[in-house]
């Protein structure tokens, strides 16, 4: 079990000896590597991949800070770029895998030997996962530390954020739900005070954030990097679809339009219909976790049921401060 590790390998203690350590969330501690807090196996897989990872021109990144909705963009993501390949929605890839199973992670399923990475140990899991053309690949890492090819390649990079509030909850109860059965229940009061102190896995959020909206701003990264919130896909979902497939160059076409395929795409995406499929009730992702894990109420605003007024008037002044005033709003 890689969340709640009492014991770290070696390798891993050696990596992480001369950073600065806080408690963790699902893992025992979080060591923090150029700003960003991390749990070892993900920190290693970083510097791994910093070293060895290559990107390719037409690769699409979508990144996200985690409980974003990474699930439901990959699983968009995936459907617009390969609808020609597979064009029944009935009878589609997502009907009998988890998003997570299309669309791999760069931190977690390619640590293992494959083209990219000749100096990792072969357990080769996805390694086929990750040779469609374009490659569809994601992460949670924050700009900064993206491996150098990404920055420079003309890959496409899609980076999905959250109202900080409902990230903090879904991140809560995802915890919860990983320490089940091992350690003790983490308290809502201390997951709040570590996430509004920048400490929770892949924080802090403001930087996370920050970092692609500072360069997607940049004039040479707009048609490289499209900023997006889990709320526009919510409240827009038939314009932010058109603009993703626009942005990744698979464009709808008049006919696909006037004949309800943004509607089929949505509607196989959403979370009702995932979130029911056999695969995501009762199937597990490659890197051990159940996929159910990854569904649970796919609304706006619950941390309504259970922020305090306090609660909400300290996080809401730090977005205010750290976000709002660089233009990113909720
Ligand atoms: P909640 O915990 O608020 O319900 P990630 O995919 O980045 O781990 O984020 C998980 C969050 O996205 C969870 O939020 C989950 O319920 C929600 N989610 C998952 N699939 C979704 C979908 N198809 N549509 C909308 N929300 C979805």
């Amino acid at each position: 079990q890689k969340f709640v590790q009492d014991e770290l390998p070696q390798e891993l203690r050696d990596l992480v000896s001369n950073l600065p350590m806080e408690n963790g969330w699902a893992e025992k501690h979080l060591y923090q590597y150029q700003g960003f807090w991390y749990n070892p196996f993900i920190l290693q897989a970083l510097v791994t991949l910093q070293k060895h990872f290559h990107a390719n021109d037409n690769d699409i990144f979508l990144v996200s800070i985690p409980k974003s909705g990474t699930t439901w963009l990959k699983a968009l993501a995936f459907s617009i770029v390969n609808r020609s390949k597979y064009p029944n929605f009935q009878n589609h890839p997502l009907i009998n895998n988890n998003p997570h199973a299309l669309v791999p992670f760069l931190e977690f399923d390619l640590n293992s030997s494959n083209e990219f990475l000749p100096n990792f140990n072969s357990l080769s899991r996805s390694s086929s996962l990750f040779s469609s053309s374009p490659r569809i690949i994601s992460t949670h890492f924050p700009y900064v530390s993206l491996p150098n090819s990404v920055k420079e390649s003309s890959c496409k990079i899609v980076y999905l954020c959250r109202d900080p509030k409902d990230i903090l909850i879904s991140r809560w109860h995802f915890t919860n739900k990983l320490r089940k059965g091992i350690t003790d229940n983490f308290s809502l009061e201390d997951a709040f005070e570590m996430f509004c102190k920048g400490v929770s896995p892949g924080g802090p959020f403001w930087d996370h954030m920050l970092g692609y909206w500072n360069e997607g701003m940049k004039s040479s990264n707009n048609k490289k990097i499209m900023f997006l919130k889990y709320e526009e896909i919510k409240m827009n979902p038939l314009l932010v679809l058109k603009e993703l497939a626009e942005f990744l160059g698979f464009p709808f076409s008049r006919e696909e339009e006037a004949v309800g395929v943004m509607d089929d795409i949505l509607k196989l995406c959403s979370f009702d219909n995932l979130s029911n499929l056999e695969v995501n009730t009762n199937g597990k992702t490659s890197f051990g976790v159940e996929n159910n894990i990854f569904f649970r109420r796919g609304q706006v605003g619950d941390w309504k049921n259970y922020l305090t007024t306090e609660m909400v008037e300290k996080l809401n002044n730090i977005i205010a401060n750290k976000l709002t005033e660089h233009g990113i709003q909720f």
